[in-house]
């Protein structure tokens, strides 16, 4: 029994189409069905048929919920189990309830929030994409030609999430949910930010400090290192979307990142490079407070951290 691999992320958009046009003209994503108020999106190297759902909100930004895939249809009956034993609600979604995907648990947690945003869920049935035959790739191991549409956006890779209690969020999901711890940084003996993986990657999920509970950002990877600076490139002078900082390193994971505002307000990262972890015995690394800087960024443009809603650049809808 094991949680797999992340699987999609939900952004609430109050400005829905200029969301839609940025992340289709601007970032390179396919639009695989919409429904309900919300349209589902994959990039390029995404084999689900979807890993982006920007569902239309009234006036909130942030994380309906991010779902993860387990290995086996079983595994989400322990899960349930397990979650409620340690004190949260659960929530079953019937297959379909969201389009291509089977059976899915929908949970509280110590960094969900009281209205169902932030939320958690299991998944273990996603329909694989549909990828028309004139945008298949020859390359057979590839879900779809190399596309370089705008940014050329490859696939999905992570999430960070805002929250008053870190070290809660993060002792919970490693005991419930089995992820491994692989990085922190302590500010004054307090745990402020932690980022834990199922998989080689460094994480999938990241929990970092705020008093208000909120997304941080949704990352999705690129084929290449120098496709960053074709991101400048693209987004600087396009209709929509403001750049927030990078191209530049961070020290913990060392990605190669640089963040965006898309037009509804959700922080956005593209990124490449970062490392993989094979060994079972890995020891967690932690940077501590005068470390702090050069974990943010090993090179490059410092920013302002934990990156909240206020700190951002006002997201333009249209230039
Ligand atoms: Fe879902
Ligand atoms: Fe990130």
């Amino acid at each position: 029994m094991a949680v797999a691999t992340l699987g999609h992320v939900e952004l609430l958009c109050p400005d829905i189409e200029s969301s839609l046009e940025h992340f289709t003209r601007v970032l390179g994503f396919h639009e695989s069905t919409r429904e309900d108020g919300s349209i589902y999106l994959r990039a390029w190297g995404d084999w689900d048929t979807y890993t982006l759902i920007l569902t239309e909100s009234d006036d909130r930004i942030g994380l309906g919920h991010a779902s993860f895939k387990v290995e086996a249809d079983e595994d989400l009956d322990e899960y349930q189990e397990r979650i409620e034993a340690s004190g949260y609600d659960t929530r079953w979604l019937e297959p379909g309830a969201e389009p291509g995907q089977g059976r899915a648990l929908r949970m509280d947690y110590p960094g969900s929030h009281p209205e169902h945003e932030h939320e958690l869920e299991l998944v273990y049935e996603m329909e694989k994409a549909e990828v028309p035959k004139e945008q298949r790739s020859r390359l057979k191991n590839q879900p779809q030609r190399y596309n370089d549409v705008g940014v050329g956006t490859r696939r999905i890779d992570h999430l960070n999430i805002m929250v008053p209690n870190v070290n809660e969020c993060r002792e919970w999901i490693e005991d419930v949910l089995d992820f491994n711890l692989r990085e922190r940084v302590v500010y004054e003996g307090e745990e402020v930010g932690t980022w834990l993986s199922v998989t080689p990657i460094v994480h999938e999920i990241a929990f970092v400090y705020h008093e208000r509970p909120q997304l941080n950002h949704v990352a999705w990877y690129l084929k290449y290192f120098g496709e960053l600076f074709r991101v400048v490139e693209v987004i600087k002078d396009a209709p929509t979307g403001e750049i927030y900082s990078g191209p530049s390193q961070h020290g913990v994971t060392q990605a190669n990142f640089m963040y965006h505002v898309e037009p509804s307000g959700n922080l956005f990262e593209l990124f490449n490079g970062g490392y993989l972890i094979f060994d079972p015995d890995w020891e967690p690394i932690t940077w501590y407070d005068d470390e702090i800087p050069e974990a943010l960024a090993w090179w490059g443009e410092q920013y302002e951290w934990p990156q909240s809603e206020d700190q951002r650049p006002e997201a333009a809808p249209s230039k």
